[in-house]
């Protein structure tokens, strides 16, 4: 099946409103050019609500970074819920970044919890998988990836992925300039498919798999050519609009 390719910038803790409205005046400006790519940005949550107003008119999709694993709104001081996000206009949320897993402690189950919830609310999860450099050079990473997406796949079924996307994002490539070699990437991404294929053929077929990791315009053609690589998640180079764009435009 032809899955149409997708270019998501995560934008984690950076952004100002003046310096927000510039980058994505440009994006906004250009983004009529890309009908073959599904574009989206994902700003801090304080932001998502003017990014999504700059946003109005065009074909680029509102994504937020997090949001809490609760069923239900309540007592839970500082955090978002997924109902949130819906309301002020997410169509995506990023769940279980390796950030997310490593800084602030989320396990697989807690990433599992926050799937369930997004789709819950509404919202299509982007759900990160990823391997650290320890365990690529231990020979652990499809160990790893299959560990972190079983714990999705037995909270919310195969069917919980019909409108999820998965990223693949190897944790020694993030902010670190080493990108995945496009053989590395495919690997990672054959392998992802496979274990949902295990568990539902034709929703793995369907499902985009997107690669994150030092991701840019010179590298981003080599690996979106990958059989089973539909797009990126796009961290630093998403903060500067040629950048951007031009990934878009590799996509
Ligand atoms: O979510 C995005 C990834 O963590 C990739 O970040 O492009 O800055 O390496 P990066």
């Amino acid at each position: 099946m032809a899955r149409r390719k997708m270019v998501a910038g995560n934008w984690k803790m950076n952004g100002a409103r003046d310096a927000n409205a510039m980058l994505l005046h440009d994006i906004v400006f250009d983004a009529k050019r890309y009908t073959a790519v599904d574009m989206v940005v994902c700003p801090p949550a304080l932001y998502l609500e003017s990014v999504g107003a700059a946003l109005t008119g065009s074909s680029v999709q509102l994504g937020a970074q997090n949001l809490c694993e609760q069923e239900k709104p309540g007592a839970f001081t500082g955090e978002i819920h997924g109902g949130m996000l819906k309301d002020v206009g997410c169509a995506y949320v990023i769940v279980g970044h390796s950030e997310r897993r490593a800084l602030y402690g989320e396990s697989d189950e807690v990433v599992a919890q926050k799937f369930q919830t997004a789709l819950a609310c509404g919202l299509k999860p982007i759900l990160c998988l990823g391997e650290t450099l320890e365990e690529r050079e231990s020979e652990q990473t499809e160990i790893v990836l299959g560990r972190q997406l079983a714990a999705v796949l037995a909270r919310v079924g195969a069917n919980g992925f019909k409108s999820a996307v998965i990223a693949y994002e190897p944790v020694w490539a993030i902010g670190t300039g080493r990108t995945a070699s496009a053989e590395q990437a495919q690997a990672a991404h054959a392998f992802i498919r496979g274990e949902l294929a295990n568990a539902d053929a034709k929703i793995a077929d369907s499902t985009r798999i997107l690669y994150g990791g030092s991701v840019k315009a010179d590298n981003a053609q080599a690996l979106f050519s990958c059989r089973d690589v539909d797009g990126g998640l796009i961290g630093g180079a998403s903060l500067k609009a040629t950048e951007f764009l031009a990934i878009c435009a590799a996509a």
